[in-house]
């Protein structure tokens, strides 16, 4: 199924047309696309809007070599055009937690972020503080499939990686946590139909 679709997808369309792809036509990302399907992951939501997710995009084929390497040989990181490797850094976001303050609030806002910041995770370690940020890194690498679905872009979500060697790779500090590498690009195989639990066998209603 290579031929393109009429884009934007709607929601239900990229949805229900998303599957892992790891086959990709052999052309260059568009830039303008990459950027934009990044600022639509942007726009996720956090917990006090803290913003733990950062992104590393790789499109250099030797280094796309080596994060293939660190994923025990995943063809599909060099086949894609573009690995975007998705991250917490929650020391980063508590360093800087005033940026992630809603201006509107003002220099109230700004000082009430740090003092909610400060209470909560100043006394966690570095390793379960990086959980909670984790756990909202995780709703952007969701946004971000459903955003480049959206532009008719194809990827496929992937843990099975040496976390310590993609950090060597990328020069990331020891506490990043990772949601996982994400090879995008245009599809050039099918993938596989959804198989999926029911509604009814994953939902009880109250
Ligand atoms: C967090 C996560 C990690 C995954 N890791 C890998 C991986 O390392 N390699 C791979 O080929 N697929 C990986 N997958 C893809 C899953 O196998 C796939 O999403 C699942 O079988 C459902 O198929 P679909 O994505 O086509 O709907 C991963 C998926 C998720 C969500």
């Amino acid at each position: 199924m290579t031929a393109t679709a009429t884009r934007p997808l709607n929601v239900t369309e990229a949805i229900e047309s998303r599957r892992s792809i790891r086959k990709y036509v052999q052309e260059p990302m568009n830039q303008d696309d990459l950027r934009e399907i990044l600022r639509l992951a942007s726009l996720a939501p956090s917990a006090w809007n803290a913003q733990t997710w950062r992104f590393a995009v790789v499109q250099d084929p030797a280094v796309k070599a080596q994060l293939q390497e660190a994923a025990y040989g995943q063809g599909q990181v060099t086949n894609a055009p573009a690995v975007i490797v998705v991250y917490s850094d929650m020391e980063d976001t508590l360093q800087t937690v005033e940026d992630t303050a809603h201006p509107g609030m003002g220099d109230a806002g700004r000082t009430g972020q740090r003092t909610t910041f400060d209470n909560v995770f100043g006394h966690q370690d570095v390793a379960q503080r990086g959980q909670w940020g984790l756990s909202q890194a995780n709703i952007a690498f969701g946004f971000l499939m459903l955003a480049a679905r959206g532009l008719d872009y194809d990827t496929v979500p992937m843990l099975g990686f040496q976390p310590d060697k993609v950090k060597a790779i990328l020069g990331l500090p020891e506490h990043v946590q990772f949601a996982g590498l994400l090879p995008i690009g245009k599809r050039a195989e099918d993938g596989f139909p959804h198989h999926r639990h029911s509604v009814e066998r994953l939902t009880t209603f109250y």
